[in-house]
């Protein structure tokens, strides 16, 4: 009988309850607590090393909470049956660069058990939709940084997973691919799919239904943008960050 989580009316994809993990002395995450609903784009907001990363491998069951609960779907992480329902784009592009992208999307097909017949069909409409379709043939040492991302996001929607856990999908992509994802991110949680994102952008925050801000392992709020300004007093939500990791916002000075 698996351990069922308190607060299961939420209908929450990921639930953390005093969630860590622990690297020998470093807590990477810290008694971390949080909630994605179904449906939501949830930003992960913090600088390097404030533990984004280390919290969502364990959200796709890539390790283990040293303590705390962490539920995807109502189930304890980590689960096989429900990573599945998960997709995965690493914050390194995870793939074989000496196959082809087509090959590399059998691949990862048929370790999510993608039926042969769906899987040829998802591959077009994949490669289509992330402008990938004349690449499909080309081994990955080819692509150049803004097509592997594209390459790693479209494994990671191969399965049609109910939960997509996407760590800096835009580094580094020139403005309009980052707009065009960010279009695709909106679309998908349009049709009912839950997305957790680690961002370092104040800009991409923006674009969240909610943020929490990460810092030093620890979670120092989690609300919606409009919310986190008005609970600061701040405009933007660089300097509403930086009043909730208790540093005082100094006004601009008027350029003389
Ligand atoms: N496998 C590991 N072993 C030891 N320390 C780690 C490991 N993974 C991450 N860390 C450390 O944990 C902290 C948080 O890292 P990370 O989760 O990658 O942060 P972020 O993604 O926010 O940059 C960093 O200090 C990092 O060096
Ligand atoms: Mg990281």
């Amino acid at each position: 009988m698996p351990e069922r989580s308190t607060t299961g009316e939420l209908d929450a994809a990921v639930l953390a309850e005093g969630v860590s993990r622990i690297f020998g002395p470093l807590r990477a995450v810290d008694r971390l607590s949080l909630v994605v609903p179904r449906g939501v784009i949830y930003g992960l907001l913090g600088p390097s090393s404030s533990g984004k990363t280390t919290f969502l491998r364990m959200v796709v069951g890539a390790l283990k909470p040293s303590e705390g609960r962490l539920f995807v779907f109502d189930t304890p992480m980590p689960n096989r049956r429900v990573a599945r329902r998960i997709g995965y784009m690493p914050q390194a592009p995870a793939l074989y660069p000496d196959l082809t992208l087509r090959e590399n999307l059998r691949f990862f097909g048929a370790v999510y058990q993608v039926s042969r017949r769906v899987l040829e069909q998802r591959i077009e409409e994949l490669a289509t939709d992330l402008d990938l379709l004349a690449w499909l043939d080309h081994p990955l040492y080819h692509f150049s940084g803004g097509m592997l991302q594209r390459a790693s996001l479209a494994v990671a929607l191969l399965h049609e997973p109910e939960l997509l856990v996407l760590d800096e999908p835009t580094v580094g992509l020139d403005p309009l691919l980052r707009r065009t994802l960010w279009e695709r991110f909106r679309a998908l949680a349009a049709r009912g799919t839950t997305l957790l994102i680690s961002t370092h952008s104040m800009d991409e925050a923006d674009r969240c239904d909610l943020l929490g801000f990460l810092r030093g392992g620890r979670l120092l709020a989690s609300d919606t943008p409009a919310a986190l300004r008005a609970l600061t007093g701040q405009d933007s939500l660089e300097d509403a960050f930086l009043v909730l990791a208790g540093h005082p916002v100094l006004p601009v000075e008027p350029p003389r």
